[in-house]
């Protein structure tokens, strides 16, 4: 990326954060007293927006499937369902500290951008790499090392699976200074648990040990059970949930991206392995996620792509992941995640309760612990990527261009002028019959150009106007956002006008 795109590009991030704030879609959290880091809170618009997203996403994976339910876990989850998971064992970030500045990093990150953004191509990072392999082998047991990985990390540019030692030589082998304050004096990497531990009760002594839960997918593992019990489900079949999920992560910023509080949307979706195959179904949940962000969020294509994980970064227990990636001011970056977790998860459980969890195949009474295929998508990432999709700066205005569906508001109302009684009466009166039927606002302060620029910022689709003419002719002006058209429409047609244009 040339030096100038660059700059565009976190200017631009810049104006959007700028806007989000402005205009009430999103306000740094507990900003009153000087802010909690990684911390948001959504605004009057921005949580109309959160909603959409997580109506659509529920309205499509749950109440148009026959092969979904739903599901709503505790938040607060026993310390066994995290060990049981692993996240107690290896939920960690290798995180590094600047002396200096006493700025903290996660190690990926840090490495990561500093390639990307000092465009370090393949050949300056081999040789980098191979100046560390060296430098490694001095001091450390050949047969520890790895020479396939300086390949990996070479093509891949990605870091993980790399130990601690290897992360901490990768940043001297590139010279990587700190980002904040440009001195090159680090601590050592240290990796550092995500999950945010609890305290139940309150006699000291007494407590209990839970934890927040790190990802709402547990919920459908552990709640396996009583799902099969109480429902008439049958495999292959999926569970669903939207919540909020909780870790303790350090971010470089980009607003939401990347928060200590954030919902999800997940879906674990299982089935027998000797009666589907594998493949088929993640290619099959390739095409229902895509589709989702295409047709419904109106993502375009080319701001989409598909990374396979490496087999480094892949976890374990999972067969393939792949990420769909939205190309964010700050780079293409994931916004859903797709696992192949096999029976992992299911029979950690088992282990771990001592608990007998399966289903039974109703044809041939066989006990079946299914495997799962799992699609994992962030909704605040989604908010993001569709405020970033969005924004468009033209001549005089600057418009959000969300899908109509997604949009806070779908109308807003105006009387031409507010001193004169009969159009605010008659404007007042069209508002409340809108708004039985769609989300609508109504304005009536300053002029109509400034009325038409905020609601554009905010992505209200479409204004209507009541005007002297409206009093004799009973229509009015709707004006379309995007193309800032204007046209008569009767009063009495309004609500079918509106319906139609969002179906
Ligand atoms: N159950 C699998 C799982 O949780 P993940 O890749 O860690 O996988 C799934 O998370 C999605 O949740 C990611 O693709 C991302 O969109 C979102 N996500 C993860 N961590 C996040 C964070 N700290 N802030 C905002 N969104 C996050």
């Amino acid at each position: 990326m040339a030096e100038t795109e660059q700059v565009n590009k976190k200017d631009l991030m810049d104006k959007i954060v700028a806007l989000a704030k402005r205009r009430g879609f999103i306000y740094p959290g507990s900003e009153l007293y000087g802010g909690l880091a990684n911390t948001y809170d959504y605004g009057p618009v921005g949580v109309e927006l959160l909603r959409n997203i997580k109506n659509l996403w529920w309205e499509t994976f749950v109440h148009q499937q026959d092969d979904m339910v739903g599901l709503d876990a505790s938040v607060i989850s026993h310390q066994k369902v995290w060990e049981a998971s692993g996240h107690v064992g290896s939920f960690a970030d290798a995180l590094v500290d600047c002396r200096e500045c006493r700025s903290r990093f996660r190690v990926d990150h840090l490495i990561e951008d500093f390639i990307e953004e000092n465009h370090i191509g393949e050949e300056k990072l081999k040789g980098a790499l191979d100046v560390w392999y060296e430098h490694a082998k001095s001091f450390r047991n050949e047969h520890h090392l790895d020479e396939s990985l300086i390949n990996k990390v070479t093509a891949s540019k990605k870091v993980e699976g790399l130990s601690e030692d290897d992360l901490q030589l990768l940043i001297n082998a590139l010279n990587i200074p700190c980002p904040n304050c440009k001195k090159h004096n680090w601590t050592n990497v240290r990796k550092f648990n995500l999950l945010f531990p609890i305290h139940l009760g309150i006699v000291e002594g007494e407590q209990s040990l839970a934890y927040l839960r790190g990802e709402t997918a547990q919920g459908m593992f552990t709640d396996f059970e009583n799902v099969v019990a109480s429902t008439r489900v049958r495999l292959p079949f999926g569970i669903a949930q939207l919540g909020k999920s909780f870790r303790n992560e350090i971010t470089l910023g980009n607003s939401i991206f990347r928060t200590i509080e954030f919902e999800q949307g997940e879906i674990e979706y299982f089935f027998d392995p000797e009666k589907s195959e594998w493949e088929k179904l993640f290619e099959d949940w390739k095409e229902q996620m895509f589709g989702f962000i295409t047709e419904k969020v109106g993502i375009q294509k080319e701001h989409l792509r598909w990374r396979a994980h490496t087999d480094e970064e892949r976890s374990f227990y999972s067969k393939r992941t792949e990420d769909l990636e939205y190309d964010f001011p700050f780079g293409f970056k994931e916004l859903w995640g797709l696992a192949y977790r096999t029976d992992y998860d299911l029979k950690q459980h088992i282990k771990y309760s001592g608990k007998d969890i399966f289903i039974i195949d109703p044809y041939t009474n066989k006990k079946i612990i299914p495997h799962v295929i799992e699609p994992a998508l962030g909704i605040n990432r989604v908010m993001l990527m569709v405020l970033c999709d969005a924004y468009t700066e033209e001549e005089n205005r600057t418009v959000l261009k969300i899908h109509p569906k997604l949009a806070p508001y779908k109308v807003a109302v105006f009387p031409l002028l507010s001193n004169k009684e009969q159009l605010v009466e008659k404007a007042r009166g069209i508002y409340k019959d809108l708004k039985q039927h769609l989300n609508a606002t109504f304005d009536d302060r300053g002029n109509i150009g400034k009325r038409y620029l905020y609601q554009d910022e905010i992505g209200t689709p479409w204004c209507v106007t009541v005007d002297f003419e409206s009093l004799e002719d009973e229509e009015v002006t709707v004006r379309d956002r995007d193309t800032a058209k204007q046209e008569r429409v009767k009063i009495s047609e309004l609500e079918k006008y509106f319906r139609e244009k969002l179906q």
